[in-house]
């Protein structure tokens, strides 16, 4: 296995489930189970370049999550200003480029400042590149990039590049899905990308997920048998 995998190798997301159980099941806010969740992530991408994953997506907030109440939402818009404060040396250090994906026109004054600066500092970042998704919605940058499209002529390539740039993201297909937390939906995360992805769920929740974790749903990805359509790859006959 690799263990300096950088852009080229895997490309996971993880939709991050379970920190509110996590937490009312200790009889906690479910606030406390969000900041523990932030371990877990920096767990989880220290752990990816020596797995061979390039980059990793997180689903950290998703469009209907607004729906929360206000002190949960607040609470995590809190969070993810202290992580991008706090964390963004750390992630330059380690050679992680951040991105953050998703719409930035309703988050709370300052977060888009920060995210620009965040992604700025960790430009050159080469052994992982970590995408944040918040106020992500994998059906509205569906929308909105058919909306802009000019004539009939898309292609998949340059439909995906619009459906990705709607998000502020770059055109990437997922390999691998893991959803933590135990439940088995996709809820709105990637649907355009994840058109072949292999589908990992596990019931462990979103705080107490680490790097074995992720290894054990790597193994299992090496495992599957990818076919894309065609028909199992059979071993290449040396030329003659
Ligand atoms: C995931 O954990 C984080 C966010 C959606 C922001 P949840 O907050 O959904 O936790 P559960 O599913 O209620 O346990
Ligand atoms: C999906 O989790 C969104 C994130 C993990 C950020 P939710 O907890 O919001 O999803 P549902 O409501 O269970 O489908
Ligand atoms: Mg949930």
């Amino acid at each position: 296995m690799q263990s300096e995998a950088g852009p080229g190798g895997l490309h996971a997301a993880i939709i991050m489930d379970g920190n509110g159980r996590w937490a009312t099941q200790r009889g906690l806010p479910r606030l406390a189970g969000h900041h523990r969740g932030v371990e877990a992530i920096r767990r989880t991408a220290e752990a990816c370049p020596d797995l061979g994953i390039g980059t990793l997506t997180l689903y950290a907030f998703s469009a209907d999550n607004w729906q929360r109440p206000d002190d949960e939402v607040g609470g995590l818009m809190r969070l993810l200003r202290s992580y991008l404060r706090n964390e963004t040396q750390r992630l330059a250090r380690t050679g992680t480029r951040l991105s953050v994906v998703g719409r930035r026109d309703r988050l709370p004054r300052g977060i888009p400042e920060a995210i620009a600066s965040a992604e700025e500092a960790t430009a050159s970042g080469t052994r992982l590149h970590l995408r944040i998704c918040v106020d992500y919605s994998a059906r509205d940058a569906i929308i909105a990039a058919a909306q802009r499209l000019q004539g009939g002529d898309a292609t998949r390539e340059s439909f995906g590049a619009l459906v990705a740039g709607q998000m502020h993201g770059s055109p990437v297909d997922v390999d691998l899905v893991i959803r933590t937390g135990g439940e088995q939906r996709l809820s709105d995360f990637l649907l355009w990308e994840a058109a072949y992805a292999e589908l990992h769920f596990t019931d462990r929740m979103w705080p107490d997920f680490g790097a074995d974790d992720l290894a054990a749903a790597v193994a299992e990805f090496a495992r599957r048998d990818r076919r894309f359509g065609g028909l199992k790859t059979a071993a290449v006959p040396a030329a003659a």
